[in-house]
């Protein structure tokens, strides 16, 4: 079954830090989006296009705005949706005092239902159609992620949190039921529609060498699930995993010894990281989740993307929600380019909509499947509104270029100028 789309579109062909500028991206003032039976069939400028289509065939045309692929966030809670805008800590404190509590809910499969349920409703309407999203460390947590996420459709990847030290009683595995729960998971649904299953260590401070062993070992077992932490966020927790693991060479090396870098690999935040850590992370083809809103949230610090990119490190945005403060990728890209900004550094426009597109997902390892209009892909789409708000509009008027437009939407906008959410082609 064939739909088509009209409209002005924008999609990266590769990452605008590695070739030159005008062949990191097609755009199209007047272009079509034509997909069969969920899939891109071709991209094109209309008046080329039109003419080899039957002349029956309904097109919808988006007259005012921007046809680009749906916002990939790499690193995402949905268990903290309620405990956004939490007040007054740094990370451990803030873990402590707020995140722990909330996640104990999750223990509930009905609550995880309804929380997951608002939670994709939310990434949707901001334009997000894939996440790699932390659950809790109950399996029913991942259960009930999963269950409303297939009943959508979407592509999603989630895990169990693996956490058997430092943690309160009640958000406690151990490294055997760790595995063995994760195992049954990944069973259950890693490759069911388009859910695919993280094994999850919440960071070194939380897991035993004997259960990252063990994760490094089921990854092993499981080449194609994913592998989702958190790495070198904040200074003191920096400093308590230097206290925990005195054997080992830095955070990174923690992960490393037991297995866990590679492909499929996604480490949050890497806000403090040496070269040598991110060369490792380079030459294994791991990748950072950048998370600027969670890390000015969290007074963590201010990522430096240029060394990832001098090492080749695959990056992604994250929103971090509940340390995030927003689900919108506009706003992410937002805090992102003031974050480099405080480093003196420029994230330019088209650099920072390839990280929210296609970047994530050279991230996640699904270029190819997501993140661009390429022939084949699946047709998760967005379409961004110009004239959502008054001041964008006027703002818009005097723009000259799609560099300047680009920036405009990411300084201006958020879930009021996501038109429309597309999932495999249908808008949602
Ligand atoms: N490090 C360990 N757990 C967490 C978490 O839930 N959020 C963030 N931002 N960092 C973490
Ligand atoms: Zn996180």
């Amino acid at each position: 079954m064939l739909k088509v789309y009209r409209g002005e579109l924008l999609h990266f062909l590769a990452d605008p830090a590695k070739v030159a500028l005008e062949d990191s991206y097609q755009y199209i003032e007047d272009g079509l989006l034509i997909i069969k039976d969920g899939l891109i069939e071709q991209v094109g400028e209309a008046a080329q296009l039109l003419s080899s289509l039957d002349e029956n065939i309904e097109i919808t045309h988006y007259e005012s705005g921007l046809m680009m692929p749906g916002f990939i966030d790499t690193h995402v809670h949905y268990p903290q949706t309620e405990m956004i805008a939490s007040y007054g800590e740094q990370l451990l404190e803030w873990l402590e005092n707020y995140t722990f509590p909330f996640e104990r809910k999750f223990s509930d499969f009905e609550h995880g239902k309804k929380v997951a349920e608002f939670f994709l409703t939310q990434l949707l309407e901001a334009g997000t159609t894939t996440a790699l999203v932390f659950g809790t460390v109950h399996k029913e947590s991942v259960d009930a992620f999963f269950t409303v996420a297939q009943q959508k459709k979407l592509r999603m990847i989630c895990g169990k949190v693996l956490m058997d030290q430092n943690c309160p009683d009640y958000l406690s595995d151990t490294a055997q039921t760790g595995y063995d729960d994760s195992k049954a998971l990944i069973e259950k649904w890693h490759g069911t529609e388009r859910l695919q299953y993280a094994i999850t260590p919440r960071f070194a401070p939380t897991c035993s060498t004997e259960q990252l062993n063990k994760a490094g070992q089921l990854l092993a077992e499981n080449p194609s699930v994913y592998l989702h932490t958190h790495l070198s966020e904040n200074k003191a927790e920096i400093a308590w995993v230097k206290d925990l693991f005195p054997d080992s060479d830095g955070y990174l090396d923690v992960y490393d010894k037991s297995k866990l870098l590679g492909r499929r690999s996604v480490f949050a935040h890497g806000v403090h990281l040496h070269d040598s850590e991110c060369q490792r992370l380079g030459e294994t083809d791991s990748a950072i989740a950048f998370c600027p809103s969670s890390n000015l949230f969290l007074g963590s610090g201010l990522f430096n993307l240029k060394q990832a990119q001098a090492f080749d490190v695959n990056v992604g945005f994250g929103s971090d929600i509940g340390a995030g403060t927003t689900f919108s990728m506009l706003s992410t890209i937002n805090e992102g380019y003031k974050t480099q900004q405080l480093r003196s550094d420029k994230l330019s426009p088209f650099q920072s909509f390839y990280l929210a597109t296609l970047g994530g997902a050279v991230a996640l390892d699904l270029e190819g499947t997501i993140g661009n209009f390429t022939k084949g892909a699946e047709a998760d789409f967005i379409v961004l509104d110009y004239n959502a708000t008054p001041l964008m509009d006027r703002r818009m008027q005097h723009c000259s270029n799609l560099s300047e437009k680009l920036f405009i939407l990411s300084m201006l906008g958020d879930e009021r100028h996501v038109k429309a959410t597309h999932i495999m082609g249908e808008r949602v």
